[in-house]
């Protein structure tokens, strides 16, 4: 049974007429930096949760998430109409096994993101537990136009203070911008662009590590290409591999 606390609403950032990122204050127990909790309102006498992973680092007091306005979903337009001063609900316990602890042994730790699913990196990225071990981390945000890249300069910021270890890559689907790739993730693997742009490769030598998060059908589509063209698995518990995934939906 999940526990439930009170929240309260300090922020709410408006990127786009869509993006938004909610800023709430809440006693909810620690939790690993890339892990989801729970968030719930009553919604005309119903009560509704859905899963969104942590933004902030654990050590941040300020808990931020990171959400898409889905304008005939149940949830997200309730959450995008709350004010500062306003409550909700959150669990107590945060969940899930997308952590740095899961990633097995490698050098070049890749993070690739749809959309919102930015969030659990830039958790482990502030936290920068457990991070020592990679010699690179890619992060990668793939975005449907540019305006869609709320946190590139938190990103950027980020890139200076893992000085060199960190290298970001921005993706742009539906137009075609100077300094941004442009297409899809799993066609930047399959031409080879993404690996190209960073200046290192992605094999199944154990030196790589894939972590894929957000849009289910680009983890379905990843994996399919990795498997089938590097030779790469999925990492489970009982047995290690190179990809490690989480679906939004
Ligand atoms: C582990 C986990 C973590 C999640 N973390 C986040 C998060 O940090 N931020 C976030 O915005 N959502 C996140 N989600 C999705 C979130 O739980 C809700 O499904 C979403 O906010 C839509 O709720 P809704 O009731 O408004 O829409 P629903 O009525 O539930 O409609 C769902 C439909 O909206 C689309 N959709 C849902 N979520 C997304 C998304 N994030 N990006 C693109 N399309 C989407 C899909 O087509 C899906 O079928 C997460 C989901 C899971 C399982
Ligand atoms: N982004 C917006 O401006 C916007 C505005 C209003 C409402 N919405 C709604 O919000 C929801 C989510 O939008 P979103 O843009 O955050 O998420 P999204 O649809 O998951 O798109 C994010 C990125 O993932 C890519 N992608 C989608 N399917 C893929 C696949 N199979 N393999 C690889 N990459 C894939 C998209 O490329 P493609 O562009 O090629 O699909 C895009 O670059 C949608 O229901 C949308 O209608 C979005």
């Amino acid at each position: 049974m999940t526990e439930w606390v009170n929240a309260e609403v300090i922020d709410i950032i408006n990127w786009t007429d869509s993006l938004f990122s909610l800023r709430i204050n809440a006693p909810i127990a620690n939790f690993i930096a890339g892990q989801f909790t729970k968030l719930s309102l009553n919604v005309n006498g119903k009560r509704i949760s859905r899963a969104y992973s942590y933004v902030n680092a654990p050590s941040q007091k300020l808990l931020e998430f990171y959400v898409i306005n889905i304008p005939d979903g149940k949830f997200t337009p309730k959450l995008l109409k709350l004010k500062p001063e306003d409550n909700l609900m959150i669990a107590k316990e945060a969940s899930g096994f997308f952590i740095i602890k899961a990633i097995p042994k490698c050098d070049n730790l890749w993070m690739l993101a749809t959309g919102t699913a930015i969030g659990p990196y830039l958790s482990i990225l502030q936290q920068r537990d457990g991070l020592e071990r990679f010699k690179n981390i890619i992060l990668v945000h793939a975005v449907r136009y540019i305006k869609d890249l709320s946190y590139l300069l938190l990103m950027e910021e980020l890139k200076e203070i893992y000085q060199g270890k960190l290298h970001i890559q921005t993706i742009i689907s539906r137009e075609k911008k100077h300094g941004h790739l442009h297409g899809r993730i799993p066609c930047l693997i399959k031409n080879n662009l993404l690996e190209e742009t960073i200046g290192i490769s992605i094999n199944n030598d154990n030196s790589n590590h894939i972590m894929l998060c957000g849009n289910p059908q680009m983890i379905v589509d990843t994996q399919k290409l990795l498997q089938e063209s590097r030779n790469m698995y999925k990492n489970m518990r009982d047995k290690p591999g190179h990809i490690t995934t989480e679906n939004y939906w």
